[in-house]
């Protein structure tokens, strides 16, 4: 997982440490919601409130490629993880970084390694700088990022993760013009992430499955110091994450609510069914005055260059849902099985 642990980063790590079939084997820390070592706090607090076994947690680099660091507090909280308050980790941070983690680990087990970047793409280009044949070391590449036939949420053409490092994106997506076509990346741009809405009834849901009382319906007319006091820890913390994600989607005329970008991107990681997608070339724009950092995607062939990525087009909304709530509830209850009722 190469994150920017952020709101929707840390329900993608939750997603991945509750399904079985994931083997998470390497966390790299990316600057863009919040700062590197932010990211990276988050990342070790929320290995500690899911017991997690321990888990290499890499720092990335602390400024994009070329430009510098631009954060967005305002959409993710003042930590990255909205009003949640996670206990501080003692956990230990790895001594290498998180380009060399990226090229180390798909040396030793080429083929083998599902890569998953839900944040700005600076440390995965890092690698590719240190390791030119790792697009073909990889079994598959899920990218959270872009937007196509669909408008920015950063600027009117583009995608946070894209608009904080424009020159690691077109790195990425260049180096993988030469893979094979069953190593294109996996793009969920905005197009379809925007599709997937997170409501306050998932919240209500995600409690009932776990077995966390009381089962909470958070609503626009809670006020900012509002704090969840569901039994379970893993609910509490989530609820108080996503509700200052929910706060944000409604000051921005986008309704009580919050696009599940990051956790469907590691849904698609975990099972590529889930996506509908169609091949196309991809390009970023470094030098439009109003475009910088627009992807660009050629469906047609119109550039006469290979297709380097297969978009995501289609999926089934609900199925996502069903998946994210039965896997982190179930996960929740079994970690905090006494969790049950109203703490003291
Ligand atoms: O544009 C949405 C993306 O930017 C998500 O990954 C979110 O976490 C932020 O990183
Ligand atoms: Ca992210």
């Amino acid at each position: 997982m190469d994150v920017d642990t952020g709101v929707d980063d840390s329900l993608a790590l939750l997603y991945l440490l509750a399904s079985p079939e994931a083997e998470i084997v390497g966390i790299a820390s990316t600057a863009g919601n919040v700062p590197a070592p932010q990211v990276a706090a988050n990342n070790l607090a929320w290995l500690d409130v899911c017991r997690a076994p321990e888990i290499e947690v890499t720092l990335g680099a602390i400024e994009p490629l070329a430009i510098p660091l631009r954060t967005t507090e305002d959409t993710h909280g003042p930590q990255g993880v909205g009003y949640a308050e996670l206990p501080v980790s003692d956990r230990v941070l790895s001594s290498r970084s998180a380009a060399h983690m990226w090229v180390d680990l798909v040396r030793a087990h080429p083929g083998e390694i599902v890569g998953l970047c839900t944040g700005p793409l600076t440390n995965l280009a890092l690698a590719v700088r240190l390791e030119p044949a790792l697009p073909t070391l990889l079994r598959r590449l899920v990218i959270m990022g872009g937007a196509f036939n669909h408008p920015g949420n950063t600027t009117p053409t583009n995608e946070w993760n894209v608009h904080v490092d424009p020159e690691a994106a077109k790195e990425v997506f260049d180096a993988f013009s030469a893979a094979p076509p069953d190593r294109r990346p996996i793009v969920c741009a905005l197009d379809i992430t925007e599709t997937i809405e997170m409501r306050p009834k998932h919240l209500s849901l995600l409690a009932e499955r776990a077995g966390s009382l009381p089962v909470e319906a958070v609503s626009e007319a809670d006020p900012p110091e509002a704090r969840s006091v569901a039994s379970n820890p893993i609910v509490r913390h989530v609820t108080d994450a996503v509700r200052f994600y929910f706060d944000f989607h409604r000051l921005y005329d986008l309704g009580y609510l919050a696009h599940m970008h990051d956790p469907f991107a590691a849904a698609v990681a975990l099972d590529p069914a889930l996506a509908v997608t169609r091949p196309a070339t991809v390009d970023v724009e470094l030098a439009g005055t109003l475009t910088r950092a627009t992807t660009v995607a050629d469906w047609a062939g119109m550039w006469g260059r290979e297709s380097n990525a297969d978009i995501v087009i289609g999926t089934d909304q609900e199925l996502f849902f069903d998946r994210l709530i039965s896997r982190i509830g179930d996960f929740a209850r079994a970690l905090y099985p006494h969790e049950a009722g109203a703490p003291e």
